[in-house]
């Protein structure tokens, strides 16, 4: 695959200095050096996604694995380096933050809330009410529970104060209730749901996340709702409906896991009529999978299937940089070693679904943002 070679690119020089990534000289291709005046120094290239995206005024984010930043030097480089907003891929979920009752547990999540600062990095707190990864003394599957319906109040309400406020001021969307209805347009019938009787949780949760942090926007974030159907006009519906009861929400976040296996979903024509609502749009979780090898899970079993995968990436990227609401693009990582795909996706096997490869090289579906963004200067600012 093809590197691209931007024409304005500047020769530069990147020395990692204590985990912060600092850019040394800026100079246009082909001129020669300024001999007196060094450009100051830049946090980070002016080709990253980050550098690129900031001209029209987007952020571009990633999910961050834990276990590999602040260790693994090539992962944490590039996590400084091209991304403007961090999301925790899994350390602010209520199993990792309390798991046992009481006992809250946030160094790891301290950890990426200061590295985002280190790095003039936005987060996205990732999430404060879910069905899944729930502590094990609360529920297992996230749909029963040996606590009466009460508890299950008291201890969701609890959980959201204690959370938003821990980190207040620290968190610029939160993901305030993910993936709450089924692929048939259904409301999960969750252990909040069974608790209020109803979705009645979901308000709530907004209200209170308000209360304990009244400047972090508010998200709601779901799967499948790039495509229109059963399942995105139920998102819409209760949308509207708290819309109009004066509930804080303030965004909708399109997840945006897709697969060649599917056709490219009309996700302008959604994105448009969440924005319209009077909503911030966002993309909280992309990656792009295909059909690879059962012994070698992010090789694509077909040649072609990388310019598949590149065009279903520019399509989305392109789609937020369309309508001024989108205010920010999150790959679900970007290293293919650290996906959940192929653990999850295994028959058929699937994977192969981000930016860069195994070695953590970007791939031509990091070219393309990147050429997508270079060309982007026509777009609404944000
Ligand atoms: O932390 C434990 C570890 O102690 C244990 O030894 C190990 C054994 O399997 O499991 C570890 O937990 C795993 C956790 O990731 C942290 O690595 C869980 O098994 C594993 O299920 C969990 O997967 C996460 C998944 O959410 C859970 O549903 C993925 O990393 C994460 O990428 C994925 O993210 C979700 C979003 O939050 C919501 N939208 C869909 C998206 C993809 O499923």
């Amino acid at each position: 695959m093809h590197r691209l070679r931007l024409t304005f690119a500047v020769a530069s020089t990147a020395v990692l200095l204590g985990g912060q990534l600092t850019f040394v000289g800026s100079v246009p291709a082909g001129a020669a050096p300024p001999a007196a005046k060094p450009s100051p120094p830049q946090a980070y290239p002016a080709d990253s996604l980050r550098a690129l995206a900031a001209r029209v005024g987007l952020r571009v984010g990633t999910a961050v694995n834990m276990d590999q930043l602040g260790t693994n030097e090539k992962y944490t480089q590039i996590t400084a380096q091209q991304f403007s907003s961090v999301t925790a891929e899994n350390v602010m979920k209520w199993s990792e933050v309390e798991p046992t009752r009481g006992n809250y547990t946030w160094e790891k999540a301290d950890q990426l809330v200061a590295f985002a600062k280190k790095n003039k990095q936005l987060v996205r707190g990732h999430t404060l009410l879910w069905h899944n990864q729930l502590p094990t003394w609360l529920s297992s599957d996230g749909y029963t529970t040996t606590l009466s319906n009460d508890e299950v109040k008291a201890v969701l309400k609890k959980h959201i104060f204690d959370q938003a406020r821990h980190f207040k001021g620290d968190i610029w969307q939160w993901d305030v209730v993910n993936e709450a209805f089924d692929d048939n347009g259904q409301p999960r019938q969750t252990i909040w749901y069974k608790a209020w009787g109803g979705t009645g949780y979901i308000a709530d949760a907004f209200r209170w996340a308000h209360q304990a942090d009244p400047k972090a926007l508010l998200f709601y974030n779901d799967y499948n709702l790039e495509f229109t159907g059963v399942k995105s006009d139920a998102v819409y519906a209760l949308v509207r409906s708290l819309k109009a009861q004066r509930v804080p929400i303030h965004g909708l976040g399109f997840q945006g896991h897709l697969s060649t296996q599917y056709g490219y979903p009309d996700l302008t024509n959604n994105l448009e009529r969440f924005a319209a609502l009077g909503l911030k749009v966002a993309l909280t979780e992309v990656d792009v999978r295909t059909l690879t090898k059962a012994d070698a899970v992010n090789e694509p079993v077909d040649a072609l299937a990388p310019y598949a995968q590149e065009s279903y990436w520019s399509r989305t990227l392109k789609a937020c940089l369309a309508i001024r609401a989108c205010i920010s693009f999150t790959p679900w990582g970007f290293g293919d070693a650290y996906s959940w795909v192929p653990g999850v996706f295994a028959d058929p096997q699937e994977g192969a679904a981000l930016i860069y490869d195994e070695q953590l090289n970007p791939k031509g579906q990091y070219d393309v943002l990147q050429q997508d963004l270079a060309l982007a200067a026509g777009a609404p600012r944000r």
